[in-house]
């Protein structure tokens, strides 16, 4: 079965609702920004490109519901459309690249009608969602070059083709490697709170019978000192100027225990999710959900009543813990500022 987490049918943006899989598999439907930033906010769809994509589909379909309007209103409510979007969720960089990208084109259109500004906006929201997966497809084959025939490999949260347009970034490239004839068996982090490694890596695998062990956060260490783990593979939200990664929480973890026993630790990363703006990790803003993921899951509540809850969903891993960033480009081994930089030069 092919994973496609969104889609465009009949002049709407259709995401599969990713709160309730594996329960259920189902499709939800949008048509305007406020609805996506809303299907954003919610969780819906998460994943930094796919967010990234959704929040370019947003821009789109806001200006296919507002060309009928007079240029004034058409703006206004465009503006409001980049702000409600912008304002979905913090950390994944690839919202604000996909909605400044979709500022340009519109900003290339000056003086042409609503609806040809339209169009143009949803091509480029097709192109961005299309450009997905071939960057995936590439850092795949980039990346499954670095993992040996046989690697167990372990991941954290889902990188996978639910996060992305398709294929995934970190999940991506070991499906590249499983494709090049290699066999690859996944460790996956159940990923507390929202058990984006339970849900959502353990189906994907299950999927394609791409073998997969499901494991609670706690467990890696144990797992990594009994040598069970060959390589660490996961995605990013954000990787700052100097080469620190934002990722779900307890990425950092996984790092320093990877240091601790001499495993690789590869960070899957698309140009998209780099952030020259950033001068390191310190200044990444780091999203703060609801208390009630970590009081409980869903009906069921197990925590004390009144107890004070932190819930950061993201942390940020140092650039010295990071084997290599693998990149449509490109491997950058030990990710420093200078090799950063020079990604973005040729
Ligand atoms: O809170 P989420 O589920 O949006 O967090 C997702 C992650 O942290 C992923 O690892 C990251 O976005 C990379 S996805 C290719």
């Amino acid at each position: 079965m092919k994973i496609e987490t969104l889609r465009w049918a009949g002049n709407k943006l259709e995401m599969i609702d990713q709160r309730i899989l594996p329960a259920a598999f189902e499709y939800s439907s949008y048509d305007s920004a406020a609805s996506v930033a809303d299907g954003i906010r919610s969780m819906v769809v998460r994943g930094a490109p796919a967010i990234g994509v959704a929040a370019a589909y947003g821009v789109a379909l806001e200006a296919l519901r507002l060309q009928g309007a007079f240029t004034t209103a058409f703006e206004s409510g465009m503006e409001a459309g980049f702000t409600v979007l912008a304002q979905s969720r913090p950390t994944a960089v690839n919202l604000f690249w996909g909605l400044e990208r979709m500022r340009r084109v519109w900003g290339s259109m000056a003086g042409q009608d609503n609806a040809a500004v339209a169009r143009r906006l949803l091509d480029e929201a097709h192109e961005i969602r299309s450009e997905d997966i071939r960057i995936n497809r590439a850092m795949g084959a980039f990346g499954a070059e670095l993992l040996p025939d046989g690697a167990r490999v372990l991941t954290h949260c889902n990188a996978g083709a639910l996060a992305t347009a398709g294929h995934g970034t970190a999940l991506g490239i070991l499906r590249s490697a499983v494709e090049a004839g290699k066999k690859i068996s996944v460790i996956a982090d159940e990923t507390r709170p929202f058990l984006q490694g339970a849900r959502l890596t353990a189906w994907e695998m299950v999927q394609e019978n791409i073998p997969v062990t499901l494991i609670t956060d706690n467990m890696a260490g144990f797992m990594m000192s009994r040598g069970e783990v060959d390589a660490v593979v996961v995605g990013t939200d954000r990787v700052a100027a100097n080469g620190d990664v934002a990722n779900k929480i307890g990425t950092y973890m996984v790092a320093v225990l990877a240091r601790r026993h001499g495993i690789p630790f590869y960070v899957a990363c698309p140009l998209s999710t780099i952030d020259l703006a950033v001068r390191d990790g310190a200044a990444i803003p780091i999203e703060e959900r609801s208390a009630e993921e970590v009081t409980g899951f869903r009906d069921a509540q197990w925590a004390a009543k009144g107890v004070k809850v932190r819930n950061p969903a993201f942390d940020i891993t140092p650039a010295e813990l990071v084997t290599a960033l693998v990149t449509e480009k490109g491997v950058v081994n030990r990710p420093n500022r200078e090799n950063i930089a020079g990604l973005f030069r040729s």
